[in-house]
C-alpha cells in the first residue's frame, strides 16, 4: 500500500492528536495543509464536529484524522467521526475489535497505537489498518516501556504487512530518516508540534518545555486515568514525586481509586482547583486561556525530544524540519 497516496500526504510525517484542546483545528489544519497528517485531539462531540469541518475548510483535499483517546471516548464522539466521514482514526490507550470494525466499515483508515508485543498482536487481531509504535521516550501517556527504535522491529514483525508509524523521539529530519530506515512507513511527533504557534498549549507551558533539562515518567497526573505519562518537572512533581518521577503514596492511592471519574461530565474542571499542595491531579494540560500559574499544578506533557528543541515555530516549519527530504 502506498500510504502517502492512501492518506493524501506529501510527507510521511504526522502530528499526534493531543487531547484536552492542545491539538485543535488550527494545528491539525496547518499540518494537513502543509502535506503532513494533521490529527485532532479528542474534543467534546459538538466541538469535534465543528473542528472536523474547520480542518476540511482550511486544508481541502487532505485527510482529516481524529485521535480516539479511549479512556475518555463516548459514543457521541464515535458517531460524529462516522457521520462526518473522517479519513483516519487513531485508537489509543485501549479500544476493542467492535470499535475498529465499526470505524473500518465506515471507510475510515484505522491506526491503533501500541507499545508492547501483546498490544500489537491484539491490534492486528482487531484487523487495524495500521499501527503506531510508541516508544517510552514519548511525551504524554505511555503504552510501553521500550524505546521507539528498539520496539519498532518487534512491531513490524507482528504487523503482518501493515504500515507502522513510529512515535517517540522524533525531533529532526534525521530522526524521521532513522525511523524510515528501520522499516517504519512514517513518523509521528507530538512534542515538536506542541511547540508551534498553532498549538493551544499555554505559552508559559511552551517556554518551560523549551527550558527543561529533564523529563519524568510518572503517574502523578492520574486522576481518572492512572496510566504512566511523561512530563517536565514542575512544582507539583517536585512536591509529590520522588526524584525518579514515582508518585508518592497519597496521589497513588487517590489515582488508583478514581478511574470512574474519567467518565463523569465536568471531570476536567478538577484542573481549576488543583494546587501544588493537594495531591489531586487530573490529566488536563495547561492551555491558552488558563492562568500561567497552571503550569505549576497541571501536567506539562513532553517527550525526551524536548531537550533537543530550541524554539516555537509555525506548524509548517516544524513539518519541514521533520521531513526526510529536508535538511
Ligand atoms: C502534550 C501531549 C499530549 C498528548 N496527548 C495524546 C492524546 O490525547 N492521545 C494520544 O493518543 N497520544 C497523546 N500523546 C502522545 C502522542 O500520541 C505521541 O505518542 C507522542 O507525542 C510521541 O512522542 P513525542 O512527544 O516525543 O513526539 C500526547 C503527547 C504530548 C506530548
Amino acid at each position: 500500500m502506498d500510504l502517502l497516496d492512501r492518506l493524501s500526504l506529501d510527507v510521511p510525517v504526522g502530528q499526534a492528536g493531543m487531547g484536552g484542546g492542545l491539538a485543535g483545528p488550527q494545528l491539525a489544519a496547518a499540518v494537513a495543509a502543509a502535506g503532513g497528517l494533521g490529527t485532532l485531539g479528542l474534543l467534546p462531540a459538538r466541538e469535534l464536529r465543528d473542528s472536523i469541518a474547520e480542518v476540511r475548510a482550511r486544508a481541502p483535499g487532505r485527510a482529516v484524522a481524529v485521535n480516539l483517546l479511549t479512556p475518555f471516548l463516548r459514543r457521541s464522539q464515535i458517531s460524529v467521526c462516522i457521520r462526518e466521514r473522517i479519513d483516519v482514526a487513531v485508537v489509543a490507550f485501549g479500544g476493542d475489535r467492535d470499535l475498529v470494525e465499526k470505524l473500518r466499515a465506515a471507510g475510515i483508515f484505522v491506526f491503533v497505537m501500541v507499545g508492547t508485543a501483546e498490544q500489537t498482536r491484539r491490534a492486528v487481531s482487531w484487523r487495524a489498518d495500521g499501527l503506531i509504535a510508541q516508544g517510552c521516550e514519548a511525551g504524554g501517556h505511555l503504552c510501553g516501556t521500550t524505546e521507539a527504535l528498539s520496539f519498532l522491529p518487534q512491531a513490524l514483525a507482528l504487523a503482518d504487512g501493515r504500515p507502522v508509524l513510529l512515535a517517540g523521539g522524533i525531533a529532526t529530519a534525521d530522526d524521521t530518516r532513522a525511523a524510515l530506515a528501520t522499516g517504519a512507513s512514517g513518523a509521528i511527533a507530538g512534542t515538536r508540534f506542541l511547540l508551534t504557534h498553532e498549538s493551544q498549549a499555554h505559552p508559559e507551558y511552551q517556554r518551560r518545555v523549551l527550558a527543561a533539562d529533564s523529563t519524568l515518567r510518572t503517574t502523578l497526573f492520574g486522576l481518572g486515568w492512572p496510566a504512566p505519562h511523561r512530563v517536565i518537572p514542575n512544582a507539583a512533581t517536585r512536591r509529590w514525586c520522588d526524584a525518579d518521577g514515582t508518585a508518592k503514596m497519597a496521589p497513588r492511592i487517590i489515582n488508583a481509586r478514581s478511574a470512574v471519574l474519567a467518565r463523569l461530565p465536568g471531570a476536567a474542571s478538577v484542573a481549576r482547583i488543583q494546587t501544588p499542595r493537594l495531591p489531586l491531579y487530573s490529566p488536563v494540560a495547561p492551555t491558552v486561556g488558563m492562568p500561567a500559574t497552571a503550569v505549576d499544578r497541571a501536567a506539562c506533557y513532553a517527550g525526551q525530544t524536548a531537550l533537543r528543541m530550541s524554539s516555537v515555530t509555525s506548524a509548517a516549519e516544524a513539518l519541514r524540519d521533520l521531513s526526510p527530504e529536508g535538511q
